[in-house]
């Protein structure tokens, strides 16, 4: 048995899998390019204040979730449970804002949440993201919102479904809290102690909460959208209309709340179904506050963020084939000491024409050989042995169709290629 066990909530991706994650970044990376936002790559520890700040003292994820430690000279820091006020941060601290060309922002990497692991959540999590600063227009909202979807669609998924909230600036969450506080009181010995606490300090947290009694009281509770002033509605509406005329298939969900304190007005999900508890694919919404809270200028901002694993658990429950481009092009079977020789400068030669290559070192029949070639799943195969090296040529098999050529360096290349 194995002296060293992986921390629990944590995986290896191994190598019968990584393809599947480079897979997944590569197709981030170029929608992201398409909506012309750059890479942001943030330590992943950052001052514990700073999240306590920004997603909230209140949080199950600053509360509960977080992996807080001191460094030798007795600073706290904490491993980032999500990108955002990471971001937000460098956002700050560089004057992001003022760079036309620095204010649309993606980001992927891991982030650490101290919650019970099971399908669907992790300990550490690998997540996907954008944050898009300094502007409060709706159609930024449906932009941000297409680019997630854009996302999922070029992945093939389709079983998954959007819903949207606004949750209100700072004045109509007061009226909204204030309301809340009052529908919750008559239950209050009903609730869990959770929702008891959240009850007196974020009273929109008892909507989010998984606790079977507090689910029922909650259906009766009075709804955000009934609160939202003018501007908040109007912003709502526009959204909607953008999203509409996008072609973006969306459900109104006043339950969205989030479980982070930084939002204001519009709140998305995207949901599938097939992922049982931890449904929730993309999570995201507008954070108008949060720049200015940070200490920055009084900057709009709007993003998301999702985790691969999920992204990955729904891919497989469509059934959809993730290509496999992590295999060589070529494998080279040698027969004989000549060609063993000649082995070492052909590999050489085929690596610098961007060929990848594989061989085997210690496996000398040819039987051996082609056994190692078939399970390395190379397209093709050189046999490379006393006759061919006697006529300069090399005897090239497609793995696929079984064909065989004798044909020179240059020929085998562009085959290769082909
Ligand atoms: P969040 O809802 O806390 O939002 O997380 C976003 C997504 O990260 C979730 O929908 C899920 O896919 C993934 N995720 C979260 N926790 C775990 C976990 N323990 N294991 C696996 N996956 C997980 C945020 O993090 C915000 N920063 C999103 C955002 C960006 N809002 C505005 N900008």
């Amino acid at each position: 048995m194995a002296k060293y066990k992986i921390p629990r909530g944590t995986y290896d991706i191994l190598p019968s899998e990584s393809y599947k994650w480079q897979y997944v970044q590569n197709t981030f990376r170029k929608v992201a390019r398409l909506y012309n936002f750059k890479e942001i790559v943030t330590p992943i520890f950052e001052s514990s204040d700073l999240f306590e700040r920004s997603v909230g003292d209140s949080s199950d994820i600053v509360e509960k979730e977080m992996y807080k430690f001191n460094d030798k000279k007795g600073r706290t820091f904490a491993l980032r449970p999500e990108g955002t006020a990471s971001v937000v941060r460098s956002v700050v601290e560089n004057n992001l804002d003022l760079d036309a060309n620095s204010t649309k922002l993606y980001y992927m990497g891991p982030m650490f949440r101290y919650d019970r692991p099971q399908k669907g959540r992790y300990r550490q999590f690998y997540q996907y993201g954008v944050e898009y600063f300094g502007s409060d227009n709706a159609l930024i909202d449906a932009q941000t919102i297409a680019l997630a979807d854009t996302f999922l669609r070029q992945l093939g998924l389709k079983n998954y479904k959007l819903e949207i909230n606004s949750i209100g600036n700072a004045t109509c969450a007061k009226d909204y809290d204030s309301a809340l506080i009052n529908f919750f009181k008559p239950h209050f010995n009903e609730l869990c102690s959770d929702c008891q606490r959240r009850l007196e300090k974020n009273p929109k947290r008892v909507l989010d909460c998984k606790n079977k009694t507090c689910k029922s009281i909650a259906k009766e509770a009075p709804s955000m959208l009934d609160y939202l002033d003018e501007e908040c509605s109007t912003h709502f509406e526009n959204l909607q209309k953008y999203l509409t005329q996008m072609k973006i298939d969306f459900v109104v969900n006043p339950t969205i709340v989030r479980g982070l304190d930084y939002y204001t007005k519009t709140a998305f999900e995207f949901i599938d179904s097939n992922l049982g508890a931890q449904s929730t694919l993309i999570g995201g919404g507008r954070y108008d506050g949060l720049v200015k809270q940070i200490g920055g200028r009084d900057v709009a901002g709007i993003g998301f963020a999702g985790g691969f694993e999920r992204l990955l658990l729904s891919l497989e429950a469509e059934e959809i084939k993730i290509p496999n481009n992590d295999k060589p092009d070529v494998y080279l079977v040698t027969l004989g000491e000549k060609a063993e020789t000649i082995s070492a400068e052909l590999l050489m030669k085929l690596r610098a024409d961007n060929i990848s290559t594989e061989f085997h070192p210690d496996k000398k029949t040819m039987k051996a050989q082609m056994k190692a070639a078939n399970r390395s799943d190379a397209r093709f195969v050189i046999l490379l042995g006393d006759n061919e090296i006697e006529q300069n040529k090399f005897n090239l098999k497609n793995m696929e169709t079984g064909e065989q050529e004798l044909v020179d360096f240059q020929e085998m290349v562009r085959i290769i290629f082909q």
